[in-house]
Order: structure tokens, then C-alpha cells, then sequence
């Protein structure tokens, strides 16, 4: 049975790492129980029988007569500059960063990309989390672009800086959200052109701010004097979808637009908050330098702006000229993605992750009650915020993010929700991205993507702390020090109630290499071996027959401990039998990140992140994030 190391802990650690718990028994029987699906579905035989009726066998194949409920033979991993797919699949370009949305967008330029006239009329860059949403006869497919490669975008010469005002605004217009129509026909699947639906937000796109927060001090900057409205979303990550159809859309690293001309002059909570969010003071250009030619991302001008993001924003895709709204409600943190489901009594619930090394997993839940058809519109403005704490012996409890038990108003809780966190004594986690929740089982997964400074020590002998201070100690859901593979967390709400206040949890997989180590907790769980290496679990999405599809964004050097494990790739999981099986690989160099699905279930539409060159248009053109869908050969059911 894996063990924890303890060759590799000193005394001092393994005291550490068990204050200040109780130790009611030894660590390694923790994790034992923790990585065991016998203990945590316990009816899983019963659970597991209806499978092979449920899935996606092809008969007569090798998977049907082993009962397994995958469709595909098991794609080898793969080291070169281009996707795959199993036998029996086939995948199709969709569309291209820079490919049009209107046909008066500029052409693309194989050498220096698009220009900034026109730069919001075609798709953004570096694509992430997507739906897709069906309104009437048309499929809209609505898209993140995360971040911008400055660095291909503006002339060489400038090292990945803007020169210029424009330069700033060609950046911004490649990022945000994309919203487009798109249709299938003889010639496979295509963006509508000119569709009325097509839409591009940006850094510089019309928000509504909504929530405890708005109209805050904090949030009241020159340009905005209400706290109400704000310009823009940022690094938009993950993303979710609400039962009644729009979009949610998470922004995540959005510090890193901010900085500096001269040392600014803070407020004490302001300057608390930039410590704790990673908003930099440093008189730097940093990655995007946005302050060195717009005064709004300048803290010495506007130090409220980075207050006004780091949100949930939900866009109404089915109406173009919708104002996108920022629901302060759901906290303010490095928003991963938004997996929102209804509880049994009509309350919505929607989990969140924090993904920075030792921060939190988080739930919401609305005050009010979803019914279809009736108003939606405040349904996400009032509700409880709760962070995830877990314990040992399996159990966890959701703990409510309340003035009375923080010490921090509404307001603040819903503005600096990492500290009202803290106060409560949350479980540290290895970076949760994305959570996604089981359409035919009571339970919900988290990617827990790695932490290297998990139980790793600073000189002076004490461990490395998340940025509240926080030593990341090992844990039970993080039992491992040094964690570079990364794992994925499941828990099944008390009482089937995705509302209820406690939870029992498990770890479907552990991430990690046999090949390399023959035994202890760097080999993985059970359910990984030498054909299916991955590293780095990052996005995910169940499928209509409950299949878990896992992306990963890791180490792909393919070498040492990630031997085997090839570019990252995405893979189907099995959550009864805990099988997990390689169905894409992405380019070298690319992460895989979003995917969604038609409405007829034939198609998957998957992200390509920042490939290398010469992927998708040959050697010698810039490399372009892209979407490329898969189908099945006979045009079965895809998901
Ligand atoms: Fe943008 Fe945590 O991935
Ligand atoms: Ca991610
Ligand atoms: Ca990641
Ligand atoms: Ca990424």
C-alpha cells in the first residue's frame, strides 16, 4: 500500500505536518483510506452494475468484452507537433486565434498576426473554458482567451511590451470572451460569420457590477464613482454555465494587469489585499505593463481598479447587446471555473476553485430558488459563500464565510473572500482548478493540478506558506510533499445535497509515474500505469453518461519523472471503476484546456492552448491557440 516517505522528512516536518491535528492515527493509514474507493462509495458494486448499459461500448470490441464503458482503444502517448485522436476518431480544425467572426476583420498574417484595427472582430487568443448553449436553432459556442503572448503579437523588436496606447488595446481586444454561432455541414463544423450572435468582450467591455460589493468604497475608482460599473474581464480562466442558460465566465490571474508608475500611497486593507492577491507595488513594466500607457491599471491613480476584478461574471450569450454582470456574491478570488448544479430543494450551488498553491476550494449557494422559467436575474446576487474544509477521517465540512465568524462585513467578505477564508481555517489545497459535478451521481471532482512547495521548508528550517502566511503542511486530500503530479478530489454531499453542509471525500486518482518509482505515493494511485501517464490534472467536464474528461496542463518534456507521460493530453475517467484511459493528445508544447459538446452529442469541441510552432499552420507561421472538434467515425454518440 502507498506510504508517505518519511526518508524524505525530517523529524521537523513529520511533527509539522501532523500539528495541530489530533492524531488519532498514523498519516499513511490516512492516506491509505484516503486513496481506497472501496471506503468512500461503499455501494460501488451495486453503483458500477448498471454501467456497461449506461456508456459507450462498441460491441464485439475489446473494451465490450471487458465490461469496460470506453468507446476507444487507448491512444499511446505522443511527442510530436500535432493532435491525436484513437482509431475509429477524427479531429477538425474549428477555428484559429485571428480566424474572423465578422467578415470585415483583417486577414491573419502568418508572421505578425492581426493588426489592432479590427483585433475585436475575430477569435481571441489562447483559448480556455467554453460552452455551448442552444438557443432556438443555432449553437452558439462562447469561448474564454485567457491571456496574450505579447511577444507574438507586437513587433519583436519591443521583447513582448507594448510601445504605445494601441499596443495596449490590441493586447486587451485579444482577450476576454468570444461568443460565436457555429453549424455543421458537408463540410464539418464552421463559424457563422457575420451571425448576428457573434460577439467579442475584452479588457475594455461594459460590465454591471452586482453583489454585496458593489457600490463599496473599495470598489469606486475615478472613471466610476458609484462602484457599479466596470471595464472589463480578466484572464478569464475556466468556465461555467447556470441551469438557465447564460455563461460564466472566471477570472483567474487577474493581478498581473495591474502595476505602478510611482510607489502608490495605500489604504492599509487596500495594500493588505494586494499582498494577499499578488497585486505587485513594484515600480516594473511587469508582463502587460497596461499602466504604463492607461492610467486606470496604475495603482498610484486607481488603486480600487484591481478591486473590481477577480470575479464571476455571467454573460447572457442569446443576447448581444446583454451587459456582462459581475457577481460579487461568489467572492473574489483566482477564479479557476464555476460548476453550478441545483440542489433537491431548488437552490442553486455552484463550486469554485482558487487555484494558487495552498489556497481554497469553495461553495456558493443562492438565498433564493431556481425555477425554471421564472426570473433568473437576481439568482446569483444573494446567497452564502462557504470554503471547504477537510478532515482526516474522511468527513469534511463547508464553513460559512459569515460577519459573525470572520469579522468582516458582506461587503468585504465578497471583496477580500481569500482573508474571510483564512479566518475560518480552511484546508490548504495543490491549486484547485477546475470542479465538475456527476449528472448521474451525487458528487462532485476537483483537479488538485500539483504544489511543489507542498511540505517543502524554507532556509530557516519552517515550511513554505500559501500568501496568507499559512504553512502548506501535508494533509490528507494533499498527502504529498513535493507535489508534482497533482491529483484529483471527489467528495459526495451529506444526504445527496449538494446544499448540505458536510461531505465524505475521497481521491479518485494521484497522479504520478510507476515506471519511475516502483512503490510509495510518487507511483500513483492504483488506477494509473504505465499506458495512461499524465501529469498535471487541470480542466474537466463529465459527459451526459457520467463519464469524467480530464485535461492536463503539465510537464510535457516527456523525460525523468515524466517519462511516458508525452504532450499533455486529455483522458476519459471511469468513476466507478476508477479506470482512466488516453483519448487526445495536443501538440508539444500545448495545453489542452475546455471542452464542450453539441447539442446532438456527436461532436466535442476541444482547446488547444499555446501550441509551439509548427502547429496548426506549418513551419515558419506563428503558432494559434485553437478549438478542433472530434467526432467518431459512424457519427455515434460522442458524449
Ligand atoms: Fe488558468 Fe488555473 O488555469
Ligand atoms: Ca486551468
Ligand atoms: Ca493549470
Ligand atoms: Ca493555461
Amino acid at each position: 500500500m502507498p506510504q508517505i516517505n518519511y526518508d524524505e522528512l525530517s523529524f521537523d516536518d513529520e511533527d509539522e505536518l501532523k500539528y495541530p491535528r489530533p492524531h488519532r492515527q498514523g498519516f499513511d493509514d490516512v492516506v491509505d483510506r484516503a486513496i481506497s474507493r472501496r471506503g468512500f462509495l461503499g455501494g460501488a458494486l451495486a453503483f458500477g452494475s448498471g454501467a456497461a448499459a449506461m456508456g459507450l461500448v462498441t460491441p464485439g470490441s475489446a473494451q465490450a468484452q471487458q465490461a469496460s464503458r470506453f468507446a476507444f482503444d487507448q491512444l499511446p502517448p505522443q511527442t510530436d507537433a500535432t493532435v491525436h485522436v484513437p482509431d475509429g476518431y477524427r479531429w477538425d480544425m474549428l477555428v484559429r486565434w485571428g480566424d474572423p467572426l465578422f467578415s470585415d476583420a483583417p486577414a491573419f498574417d502568418a508572421s505578425s498576426g492581426i493588426p489592432t484595427a479590427g483585433s475585436d472582430r475575430v477569435f481571441g487568443e489562447n483559448t480556455d473554458g467554453m460552452e455551448l448553449f442552444v438557443v432556438g436553432d443555432t449553437e452558439l459556442l462562447v469561448v474564454n482567451s485567457e491571456y496574450v503572448n505579447g511577444g507574438v503579437n507586437l513587433p519583436a523588436d519591443q521583447e513582448g511590451q507594448p510601445a504605445s496606447a494601441e499596443d495596449v488595446v490590441r493586447l486587451q481586444n485579444f482577450q476576454g470572451v468570444s461568443v460565436m454561432e457555429v453549424a455543421e455541414g458537408d463540410a464539418g463544423w464552421e463559424v457563422v460569420v457575420d451571425s448576428p450572435f457573434n460577439r467579442r468582450i475584452h479588457h475594455r467591455t461594459e460590465m454591471q457590477i452586482d453583489g454585496p460589493a458593489a457600490g463599496h468604497e473599495l470598489l469606486k475608482t475615478s472613471a466610476d464613482p458609484s462602484g457599479t460599473t466596470a471595464l472589463g474581464t480578466f484572464n478569464n480562466c475556466g468556465s461555467g454555465r447556470t441551469p438557465w442558460g447564460t455563461y460564466l465566465t472566471c477570472e483567474e490571474n487577474f493581478n498581473g494587469y495591474f502595476g505602478t508608475t510611482v510607489e502608490p500611497v495605500l489604504e492599509e486593507a487596500t495594500a493588505a489585499g494586494f499582498a494577499r492577491y499578488g497585486v505587485s507595488t513594484e515600480i516594473d513594466p511587469g508582463r502587460y505593463n497596461y499602466h504604463g500607457f492607461d492610467p486606470r491599471f496604475d495603482l498610484s491613480k486607481e488603486p480600487n481598479e484591481p478591486h473590481r476584478a477577480g470575479y464571476i461574471v455571467e454573460i447572457d450569450p442569446a443576447d448581444p447587446t446583454s451587459t456582462p454582470i459581475k457577481r460579487t456574491a461568489l467572492g473574489r478570488f483566482k477564479h479557476e471555473n464555476a460548476a453550478s448544479v441545483v440542489a433537491p430543494d431548488g437552490r442553486v450551488v455552484v463550486y469554485m476553485g482558487d487555484d494558487e498553491r495552498g489556497e481554497y476550494m469553495y461553495k456558493w449557494v443562492s438565498r433564493d430558488v431556481y425555477t425554471p422559467g421564472g426570473d433568473t436575474t437576481t439568482l446569483l446576487s444573494e446567497g452564502q459563500l462557504f470554503v471547504a474544509r477537510f478532515n482526516d477521517d474522511m468527513t469534511g465540512t463547508w464553513i460559512a464565510l459569515t460577519p459573525e465568524d470572520t469579522g468582516m462585513s458582506e461587503a468585504e467578505i465578497a471583496i477580500f473572500t481569500r482573508m474571510a477564508a483564512s479566518a475560518v481555517s480552511a484546508t490548504t489545497m495543490d491549486r484547485p482548478e477546475w470542479i465538475a459535478v456527476n449528472p448521474t451521481s451525487v458528487e462532485a471532482y476537483c483537479c488538485l493540478t500539483n504544489n511543489t512547495k507542498r511540505g517543502e521548508k524554507n532556509e530557516d528550517g519552517t515550511l513554505k506558506t500559501n500568501a496568507a502566511g499559512e504553512p502548506m503542511a501535508l494533509n490528507a486530500p494533499n498527502p504529498r510533499a513535493v507535489n508534482q503530479y497533482g491529483q484529483i478530489v471527489r467528495w459526495r454531499p451529506h444526504n445527496g445535497d449538494h446544499a448540505a453542509a458536510t461531505f465524505e471525500w475521497d481521491l479518485y486518482v494521484m497522479a504520478g509515474n510507476p515506471t519511475v518509482y516502483s512503490e510509495g505515493l510518487y507511483a500513483g494511485t492504483a488506477n494509473i500505469n504505465a499506458g495512461n501517464l499524465f501529469n498535471a490534472p487541470d480542466g474537466m467536464q463529465f459527459d451526459s453518461a457520467g463519464l469524467v474528461w480530464i485535461q492536463t496542463d503539465g510537464n510535457d518534456d516527456n523525460e525523468g519523472d515524466f517519462l511516458g507521460m508525452g504532450n499533455n493530453q486529455m483522458l476519459a475517467g471511469d468513476p466507478v471503476s476508477g479506470e482512466i484511459r488516453r483519448f487526445l493528445t495536443g501538440p508539444k508544447g500545448s495545453e489542452v484546456t475546455g471542452l464542450t459538446w453539441s447539442a446532438d452529442r456527436r461532436t466535442m469541441f476541444v482547446g488547444i492552448q499555446h501550441p509551439a510552432a509548427p502547429f496548426p499552420d506549418g513551419e515558419g507561421a506563428l503558432p494559434r491557440s485553437c478549438i478542433v472538434t472530434v467526432k467518431r467515425l459512424d457519427n455515434a454518440l460522442v458524449g
